[in-house]
């Protein structure tokens, strides 16, 4: 019984330390041209976005822990995917209204920023101010149908 105990404690530890070696890419590459916004809107998405819908992601030490780092970079790659705030000369200008549409739209129900992310970082939370902020820019630009999407 003790020496399974002791085995297990063992195995575990070596796993613990093993999982460190493999490596996650936690990197910031150039911006490439960042999205021009008025500079309230911009100061909201900085705060509440630009960790993973950026190259500005700020990396916290403690995040370089395996497996919260392969969480936190699977979220980065993902994020940045979907929606990039420094990559927004890759969009044409039917995509950028709907991402904007869109950005609206997943605040407005509550999805984004996600709800994990928050006890990290409070100041991500959306007051109603910000939420009529995002309302008004996403109501500023004009409707794309999806058959009109130019990617
Ligand atoms: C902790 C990382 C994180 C933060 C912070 C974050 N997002 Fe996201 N976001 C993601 C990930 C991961 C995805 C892709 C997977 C998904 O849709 O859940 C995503 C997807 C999206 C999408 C595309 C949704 C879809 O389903 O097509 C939009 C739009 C978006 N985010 C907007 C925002 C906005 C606006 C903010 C800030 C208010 C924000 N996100 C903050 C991680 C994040």
């Amino acid at each position: 019984m003790k020496t399974d105990l002791i085995r297990t404690i063992v195995v575990l530890i070596l796993v613990g330390v093993g999982i460190q070696l493999i490596p996650v890419t936690m990197s910031n590459p150039p911006i490439e041209e960042e999205i021009s916004t008025s500079p309230e809107v911009k100061a909201i998405l900085k705060r509440a976005c630009y960790d993973c819908h950026s190259h500005e992601t700020i990396w916290p030490g403690d995040s370089r822990v395996a497996p919260i780092s392969w969480l936190l970079a699977w979220d980065v790659r993902e994020g940045r995917e979907e929606l990039n705030f420094s990559t927004w000369n890759q969009y044409g200008e039917k995509k950028r209204n709907k991402m904007i549409k869109e950005i609206w739209e997943e605040v407005e129900e509550g999805e984004m920023p996600p709800w994990f992310y928050l006890p990290l970082h409070p100041e991500a939370q959306l007051s109603d101010e910000d939420h009529a902020v995002l309302q008004a820019w996403a109501a500023s630009v004009p409707s794309v149908s999806e058959e009109e999407d130019d990617h």
